[in-house]
């Protein structure tokens, strides 16, 4: 019955709009200020204020392939009204100044690999800004800063920084993009010495909500650019980004595979490595607990990395050769080679849900948690394409005083919370059917992990932005006080709330 009403109703409602009823009753929108357009209009709009041919329709095949280029499965199926390549800052500041006065929704994707349907893509509601085409790059201030764009990625940015035998503070697999990374924080091989990747970048060049570029660094709007340390994207699109620079040559790197068997052994390990990491911080070792469909079993994968190229470098990696492999990648090679690496081994297109947790370093906990896992995802394992991970890698002590020493930034973790783990949990299935089921599941397993972290009291409540879930408290996870600062940031550079329009990310409007 109700639902041949409501059918009925939709039927007439556009009759009653084309014979020109009280228009104004049925669009509810309110246009006493903003200019609203239709995200049809929107797309318009853009052909006249850009080159047109930068304004990508569905059925090209621009549009198709920037489509193609998402990590999520669910954001490849969000189909914005257009998409709009910029190549300058100064088409940025255009686009934003456009969007904000007509009210028209707009998404941003650099290099499409947050996890979540919505983070970097919209639907019909919008258009999708691809920061794609910006791929500047240069050395600057004698080969100590790198300035980059936000469309590269940073298989680009290290082979370009190769031949100078340098690296940068970005991540670790080859197509991860540079402006999200970044505006989430960001994990290097770096880190662990320098503290996160945004810890490394010296100046942003950011266009604000009215459309002005203007740059943010220590000296220049110092609370803008220590706000945009974890800033998501709640203060304007970052047309480039400074970083420091540091040496790097040839390196150890590649990965180590485990049976699972040796699951607790390992994850001891990790706790005395991450322990020796206040004496060489050169070094990662981390874990991922992977379901193997190949194998019908789980697999451990600890892909590798230390910065010089010396193979199980002592005392850093003391005790590891004795701790028998299934196969063994570990070379001594370069950066770009340990970034393809992990890039094959983490191929995207799949649906996925991740979630972050940190916790004090501690073995139990996460083999407690990966047994969790395995229970509630038994059910689902059998189908092709479904599949999860349990990822484990150390936030130590030395990473958050490198933070504190380049001048701090909004993710409240101090040097008191001691060494930590980050746990990143990933499932990943391809059939939307499964959607309803194993968001609910997810939705238990990250209330069961965070409820176990609390009552061993080892819950630390940083929120990894760049791991989390859509539904993580991330922001709130930074602390009432810092949470204040970067609302008062947002307010200054924001006064009227202009980027409301802006869609995806984490918002401090919600809280
Ligand atoms: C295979 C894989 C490997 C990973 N490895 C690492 C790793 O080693 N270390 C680590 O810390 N993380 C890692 N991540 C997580 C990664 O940092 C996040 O997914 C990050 O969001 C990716 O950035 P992006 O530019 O590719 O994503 P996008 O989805 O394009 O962007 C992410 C968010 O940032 C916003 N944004 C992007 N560019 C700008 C800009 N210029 N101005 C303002 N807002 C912007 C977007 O609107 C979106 O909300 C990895 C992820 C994957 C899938
Ligand atoms: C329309 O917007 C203006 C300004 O934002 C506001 O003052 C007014 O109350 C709004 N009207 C309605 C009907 O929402
Ligand atoms: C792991 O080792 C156990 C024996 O400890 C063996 O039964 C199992 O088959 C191994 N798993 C794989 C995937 O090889
Ligand atoms: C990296 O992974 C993507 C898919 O996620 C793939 O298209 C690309 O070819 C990979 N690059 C390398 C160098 O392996």
């Amino acid at each position: 019955m109700m639902r041949t009403s409501f059918a009925i109703l939709a039927a007439i409602i556009p009759l009653t709009f084309t014979f020109g009823a009280s228009v104004e009753n049925l669009l509810p929108r309110n246009t006493t200020q903003k200019q609203d357009l239709s995200p049809a209009q929107c797309c318009d709009g853009l052909k006249r204020i850009l080159d047109p041919s930068k304004v990508l329709l569905p059925g090209s095949p621009e549009y198709a392939a920037q489509e193609a280029s998402y990590y999520s499965g669910e954001q490849v199926l969000q189909f914005p009204v257009c998409r709009v390549a910029p190549t300058s800052p100064e088409d940025v500041s255009s686009i934003i100044k456009f969007a904000t006065t007509s009210n028209c929704n707009f998404a941003v994707r650099s290099g499409g690999h947050m996890n979540w349907v919505g983070s970097s893509n919209i639907g019909p509601e919008g258009f999708t800004i691809d920061l794609e085409d910006m791929k500047q790059i240069e050395l600057l201030d004698d080969s100590k800063t790198v300035s980059i764009s936000p469309g590269l990625t940073w298989a680009d940015v290290y082979t370009f920084l190769r031949p100078h035998n340098l690296h940068t503070a970005g991540g670790r697999s080859s197509h991860v993009g540079v402006g999200g990374f970044l505006l989430g924080g960001g994990i290097s091989f770096l880190s662990l010495e320098h503290g996160f990747g945004s810890d490394n970048i010296i100046n942003y060049q950011i266009v604000l909500a009215d459309g002005s570029i203007v740059n943010a660094n220590e000296a220049e709007r110092s609370d803008l650019y220590w706000a945009l340390k974890g800033g998501s994207t709640n203060y304007g699109i970052v047309t480039r980004f400074d970083m420091v620079t540091f040496p790097l040559d040839q390196m150890w790197g590649g990965s180590l595979y485990y049976n699972i068997s040796l699951g607790p052994t390992l994850l001891d390990y990790l706790v005395g490595f991450t322990e020796r990491l206040a004496v060489d911080a050169n070094g990662l070792f981390a874990l991922s607990i992977a379901w193997n469909a190949a194998d019908n079993d789980y697999l451990i994968w600890s892909p590798n990395a230390y910065l010089a190229p010396t193979p199980f470098p002592s005392p850093l990696y003391d005790g590891l050769e004795e701790i028998p492999t299934v196969r063994d990648t570990m070379r001594i090679t370069n950066l770009v080679s340990v970034t393809d690496e992990i890039n094959m081994s983490s191929p995207g297109g799949s649906r996925t849900q991740w979630f972050a947790l940190v916790f004090k370093a501690d073995a139990t906990l996460p083999w407690d948690i990966y047994q969790k896992g395995a229970d509630i995802m038994a059910p689902f394992l059998g189908k092709e394409g479904t599949s999860w991970a349990l990822t484990l890698q150390p936030i130590n002590v030395g990473m958050i005083a490198a933070a504190a020493n380049r001048g701090g930034n909004p993710f409240g973790l101090t040097e008191k919370d001691g060494d930590l783990f980050l746990l990143l949990i990933s499932i990943f299935w391809t059939d939307p059917e499964d959607d309803g089921k194993i968001k609910a599941t997810t939705q238990d397993f990250l209330r069961w992990s965070t409820d176990t972290a609390k009552q061993r009291n080892l819950l630390n409540r940083f929120i990894y932005l760049n791991y989390a879930l859509d539904t993580q408290p991330v922001l709130a996870s930074f602390g009432d006080e810092n949470v204040r600062r970067m609302k008062a940031v947002q307010k200054k550079y924001d006064p009227k709330g202009l980027l409301k329009v802006w869609k995806g990310g984490y918002k401090l409007d919600e809280l």
